[in-house]
Formats: structure tokens, C-alpha cells, sequence
């Protein structure tokens, strides 16, 4: 993705007509994460899976009073967040948040959830640590429901996106019991698919001549050619209906104690 959009970001974007280069995509998607997840008046944002750190200085420049701790389980990229942001820089996995209970408002995870495995762990741990009525916001690719019969063959053809989508392949219905399972209640729940990964293969399609020589400047040409299938692949997938990729918003509830306190009336005195 670097390479290709000479920015920071690791995410696929969201495409719509204004956009014109991957850049601006990855842009508008930090955009739409960062009003899903009400970030004008949050306090305290854990953006788990943080890449580069670019979406967190993305959110920071617009927003002066943000605290933002950026958690990645690499710590090359931690470390090449450095210069770019003024987060908290926290070299940890998602499954084992190292905040403390109850201790933010949102906690983001910004295409990467994908990634974490077991997803329950990681939905548990960001309800353990969101304060009552705080929100978990993911973007994240997903599959879609299917039966069976075509369950098998889609698997068979998901080999071919090792390079676009290597990580779990976690079905919505997976993502949405994990999220209530957790005692989070889903808010919202958008599909941006075709906003994210037919346009993305059309952009590099459309541009293959030049993104190539970029490419093989680092890395042999066997892998600019499975990218490119893997590439698309991705759009006849998402075409066909297998994939998708969502935006969620998932609230923690109040406690039942503070909810019934405030729905108490007040003793008017006489
Ligand atoms: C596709 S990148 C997205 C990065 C960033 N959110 C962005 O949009 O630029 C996925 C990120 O998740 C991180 N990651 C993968 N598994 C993780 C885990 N178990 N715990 C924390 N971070 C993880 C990767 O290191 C990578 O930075």
C-alpha cells in the first residue's frame, strides 16, 4: 500500500466520485471511522492494529485534544509511527489490552481486526476497557453468509487472495456474535464493499504501468503477479457476493444501576 500511495496508511480506502488517488480513499475512510465512532467528543481513543500510526495523527491534527494510544503487535511499524504522531506508542496484542479496566471511550480497530485471533478475545478485552457507554468501532473485511455447496468453492478460491486479504477470513455472522457476546450492543452497521474493493482493483488496473516498475524496485516479480490476481480476484469476489467489508459500531451498555438512577425524578422542595 505504501508504495503504491506514497502515504502511511495500510487500509484498502473507501472509494466514492470524489476520490482520486488510494491516498485520498484511505483518507476518507479515517474520515468515516473517525464520525462512526463520535470522535469529536471522545476523551481517550485505543486505536488497536495502529499500522504506521497514520490514521491516529490523521484524527489528532483535526482534533487538538484528543489522547490517542496507538497498540500494534509489530514493532517496526510502532517504531516508524514515531516521527508521525504524538500518540501513545504500546507494542502489544490485541487479545491482551494492557489499559486498565474501564479507562477509555472508543476503542478503534481501523481494517485490522481481521487480523486478531480469536476476535473474542480481542471484542472482550475492548469491552473490559471502554468506560459505560463507550463505543468499539471496526472496519473490517468479512465474508459474507452462504450455504454449504457454495461455502466449499468459495474457499477453494479465497487461496488466490494470500496477498490482498492474508489474514482470517471471519464470516459477519462470526464478528456480529462476538461483538454481542461481549455484552456490546451493535449500533450500526454499514457494507461499503463495493465502495472499497472494486474501485481499489479498477485504480490499480488502470494504473499498472506505472505502480509496477515501483513495485519491483523492491520486491521480485512473481509477487507483482500475484498481487495482481490476487487483486483481481478480490473484485470478482466482492462482485459475486463473497465478500464484503463493514463498518460496525458497537456501544457498551450502562450499567443497570446508573440507568435506573437516572431515570429516578427529583425531589422538588417545597
Ligand atoms: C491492514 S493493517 C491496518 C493498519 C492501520 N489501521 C491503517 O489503517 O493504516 C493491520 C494492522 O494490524 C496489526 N496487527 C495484526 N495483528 C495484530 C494483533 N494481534 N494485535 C495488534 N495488532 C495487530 C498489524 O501489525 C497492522 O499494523
Amino acid at each position: 500500500m505504501t508504495i503504491a500511495t506514497g502515504g502511511k496508511m495500510l487500509n484498502f480506502g473507501y472509494w466514492d466520485d470524489s476520490v482520486q488517488t488510494p491516498l485520498d480513499a484511505q483518507r476518507l475512510l479515517c474520515t468515516i471511522v473517525g464520525e462512526l465512532a463520535e470522535l469529536k467528543s471522545a476523551r481517550c481513543v485505543i486505536d488497536v492494529g495502529s499500522g504506521l500510526g497514520a490514521p491516529a495523527a490523521y484524527w489528532m491534527s483535526s482534533l487538538n485534544s484528543l489522547q490517542v494510544a496507538c497498540v500494534n503487535i509489530n514493532f517496526l511499524q510502532l517504531k516508524g509511527s514515531k516521527e508521525d504522531v504524538s500518540a501513545s506508542l504500546v507494542n502489544s496484542t490485541s487479545t491482551a489490552l494492557p489499559f486498565a479496566t474501564g479507562c477509555v471511550d472508543r476503542v478503534i480497530a481501523l481494517e485490522s481486526a481481521q487480523h486478531f485471533r480469536p476476535l473474542e478475545r480481542f471484542v472482550q478485552e475492548s469491552a473490559r476497557v471502554l468506560e459505560e457507554d463507550g463505543l468499539l468501532v471496526m472496519a473490517i473485511p468479512v465474508l459474507k453468509s452462504f450455504n454449504k455447496k457454495k461455502k466449499l468453492s468459495h474457499y477453494l478460491s479465497l487461496g488466490i487472495l494470500s496477498m490482498t486479504w492474508s489474514s482470517e477470513h471471519y464470516a459477519l455472522e462470526y464478528v456480529e456474535s462476538a461483538i454481542k457476546g461481549a455484552g456490546l450492543s451493535i449500533e450500526s452497521l454499514r457494507y461499503i464493499g463495493p465502495r472499497v474493493y472494486e474501485p481499489l482493483a479498477d485504480y490499480y488496473l488502470a494504473n499498472r504501468t506505472e505502480l509496477k516498475p515501483k513495485i519491483l524496485e523492491v520486491y521480485p516479480v512473481y509477487l507483482e503477479k500475484v498481487l495482481f490476481r490476487s487483486i483481481l480476484k478480490m473484485k470478482l469476489l466482492s462482485q459475486r457476493g463473497f465478500i464484503e467489508y463493514v463498518l460496525i459500531k458497537a456501544r457498551k451498555p450502562e450499567s443497570i444501576t446508573k440507568k435506573e438512577v437516572r431515570s429516578v425524578p427529583t425531589l422538588q422542595t417545597p
